[in-house]
């Protein structure tokens, strides 16, 4: 009876009355109600759409693991992206598969490399689309690691020289933003130094800032032909148990200079994105990643779950979570179905 007042006597006053007075279903009665209380919208303009960019002509070669996610050849993207802007969709993240590995990833930085033919592609046929580059080195080397290795370690600091020269190759061939991915200390720093030093202080860092070494990866390791060689990713990328190691990262990550900051994966870090939204005042974005798509894409192939349910309501869940921007391989089915709605 104790425990039935104290129930009582929160909802009224957090809410100002009880049962019978109050009766929740009354606004879940209609969809229009539904639709007027409605706490978290999602929008297109959310969206930041992930492109694979491979060599050659006419390429648009179907990664096994993520079916309707296509490694595409720059004339292939050309004709991409006109889809992504009519949809609405405001920018797209690229990842370049090199024609050769190397052991620092010379390709990363050639001014003529595959992601500078593509951001110009693009530039013609899009300009306003925000073409955003990821900045790390794992498709790049033939070791598969996102730095410069020494005697089977990945060498932090000759590391950001790399990515510094990256990300102004990147903005020189007419990049929007960069998106630094391979979880080196002070990378952010080392990039906005790079980029300011070559006439790009305009061009924003959207940091990885909380990447967790992640199992939910092994789809992406196949369309961007990344996969370490040897060793995994844990003495770079953070332990999946620490949430308050993410808010240090995201600390440094702003205070070396980052716009915009990332949670990766999203699904199973909500808590993370949370934590993050709460004690930070900058844009917060979501990398819903490749095994959180191929999940939802194998159970809907096997008719065990509704994939256009299950979509937007993870999505949902990123963005009530406290996600301003999500990275999404549904990018352009979720348009498509918020545009129907
Ligand atoms: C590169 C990078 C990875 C992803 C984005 N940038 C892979 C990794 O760290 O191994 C993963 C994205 C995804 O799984 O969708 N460092």
């Amino acid at each position: 009876m104790n425990v039935r007042n104290n129930l009582v006597q929160a909802e009224s006053t957090t809410t100002g009355g009880a049962f019978p007075a109050v009766r929740l279903r009354r606004l879940r009665r209609t969809s229009t109600l539904r639709r007027m209380v409605e706490e978290t919208r999602l929008s297109v303009d959310d969206f930041i759409y992930p492109l694979f960019v491979v060599h050659g002509q006419q390429v648009r070669r179907e990664v096994p693991s993520m079916p309707g996610v296509f490694q595409l050849s720059v004339d292939e993207v050309a004709r991409e992206v006109e889809t992504i802007s009519e949809l609405g969709i405001p920018a797209v993240i690229l990842f370049g598969v090199p024609a050769h590995k190397d052991p620092i990833g010379q390709e990363n930085f050639d001014p003529e490399g595959i992601i500078p033919q593509a951001i110009r592609a693009i530039k013609r046929v899009t300009p306003e689309l925000v073409v955003i580059t990821d900045i790390c080195m794992c498709e790049y080397t033939d070791h598969g690691h996102c730095g410069i290795i020494r005697d089977g370690e990945v060498v932090n600091d000759e590391t950001l020289e790399i990515y510094g020269r990256v990300a102004v190759a990147h903005a020189t061939a007419g990049a929007d933003m960069v998106a630094p991915s391979g979880m080196m200390d002070g990378q952010v720093q080392a990039i906005r130094q790079a980029l300011d030093a070559a006439g790009f202080s305009h061009i924003p860092i959207m940091a990885y800032a909380a990447k967790y070494a992640s199992g939910f990866y092994g789809p992406f390791r196949d369309a961007a032909e990344s996969p370490p060689q040897f060793g995994d990713r844990r003495g770079y990328q953070m332990p999946p148990a620490n949430v308050r190691e993410a808010l240090r990262e995201v600390a440094l990550d702003i205070q070396e200079g980052a716009d915009i900051v990332m949670v990766k994966p999203a699904l199973a870090y909500l808590d993370v994105i949370r934590a993050v939204r709460e004690r930070f005042p900058v844009p917060v974005a979501a990398y819903n990643v490749s095994g959180e798509y191929a999940m939802v894409k194998a159970a809907a192939q096997k008719g065990w779950l509704d994939e256009r349910t299950i979509v937007l309501e993870t999505l949902t869940a990123m963005k009530r979570a406290g996600a301003d921007l999500i990275l999404t391989y549904f990018a352009k089915e979720a348009a498509r179905w918020l545009n129907e709605r």
